[in-house]
């Protein structure tokens, strides 16, 4: 293996960039030339590549100066997409032909739940051999405790919610604070506990509208008459009901009980997937990049590397927190985290019920 290519895919989370630098420097390091794909799948398909080492005069290689510096930076240097196109088997056989024309006869793909359903398909049509690596701010994918740019993300969240604790204080008001994760409601379920937020809203309990804004009104309810200043509670964005909405109808069905009730409601969005990576995020995206070449080198394929995989049976790696898992195991996992058969879910939710009781006093 002389060339490999590497590209991140889906929606950008902080630490892909730092995930970049340590295959590039680990690329180097071994004598082998990297190259981004750019804008994600469809960069492979239009063979847009960028360099991500740099051979010197002597022949010896180095990392790209860019991309060392992009390291501590959020986003991604070489852009996402979700590609249409990579989901066509003509859109993947093209990819698989750029890639023979560069030389390069490793992948490594950093993204999501997506990202990794189109990395099974390629490895399995082209016969190159591919890596995972999870990157998405949800922390929905399975084989794995976390992925690039969870920690990062919830520090985000802690920060913003503690900004809006201040001025719910001030006023003695009750806020409901929307963040990122359609899909799994991981993001909402740990900020909550860490903010000792009044109530956590999240798609996987299943709940009702009405449901929702009658625990609402309960944490009002019961917040206030303790004494409370800030009543604060963190809905995911798997909770279809808008958070105006939910705002509305709480303040509509409590106006005869707290007329001067005010509620105010801020959705985080965007703001939660951008900003540096973390500590964290920077040590896990250098030692999963670490592990997804190395195991690239070993001949492995069609394999995500874990970050201490909550569940049994991966592959070793040179360090005891990576594990290396089949794609289609992790894919399988992924599925049963989102639609909550997983016994991660199962245990997520039912530690949200029990602490429940606790976050509201
Ligand atoms: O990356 C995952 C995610 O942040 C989800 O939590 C969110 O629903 C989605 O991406 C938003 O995607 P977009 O940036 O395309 O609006």
């Amino acid at each position: 293996m002389k060339r490999i290519v590497v590209l991140t895919s889906g929606g950008d989370s902080p630490g892909m960039n730092a995930a970049l630098r340590a295959v590039a420097k680990l690329g180097a390091a071994q004598g082998l030339q990297v190259f981004g794909s750019l804008e994600g799948y469809d960069g492979l398909i239009d063979g847009q590549f960028r360099e991500l080492t740099k051979v010197l005069s002597d022949g010896t290689l180095t990392v790209d100066i860019e991309v060392d510096a992009a390291g501590g930076q959020g986003g991604t240097l070489i852009g996402s997409a979700r590609s249409a196109r990579f989901r066509e088997v003509e859109g993947r056989a093209k990819s698989a032909s750029e890639l023979r024309k560069l030389g390069a006869d490793g992948l490594i793909v950093i993204g999501g739940n997506g990202s990794l359903t189109g990395a099974h398909a390629f490895a399995t049509e082209s016969g190159i051999k591919v890596m995972g690596i999870p990157g998405s701010i949800d922390n929905d994918i399975g084989c794995t405790a976390t992925s690039l740019g969870v920690d990062t993300a919830l520090n985000t969240i802690v920060e913003a919610c503690d900004r809006i604790s201040d001025t719910a204080r001030a006023h003695r008001r009750a806020f409901v604070v929307e963040v990122m994760g359609r899909d799994c409601g991981y993001l909402a379920m740990a900020s909550a506990v860490a903010m000792a937020a009044d109530a956590v809203l999240i798609r996987e309990s299943g709940k009702t509208e009405d449901q929702l804004i009658d625990d609402i009104r309960q944490v009002i309810n019961t917040g206030f008459a303790r004494g409370k200043r800030r009543i604060l509670i963190i809905k995911a964005e798997g909770v279809t009901v808008p958070c105006t909405r939910l705002v509305r109808m709480t303040e509509e069905r409590m106006k005869v009980e707290l007329p001067t009730l005010e509620i105010r409601a801020t959705v985080l969005g965007h703001v939660v997937r951008g900003g540096n990576p973390s500590y964290a995020d920077r040590a896990v995206a250098g030692r999963l990049g670490f592990g997804a070449l190395n195991s690239l080198l070993e001949g492995a394929s069609d394999e995500m590397v874990g970050w201490m995989p909550p569940v049994p049976g991966g592959i070793a790696t040179a360090d005891s927190s990576v594990m290396r898992f089949p794609l289609t195991r992790v894919l399988d996992e992924t599925r049963a985290l989102i639609d909550g058969s997983s016994p991660v879910t199962k245990r997520r939710v039912a530690l949200m019920t029990t602490a429940s009781g606790v976050l509201s006093l």
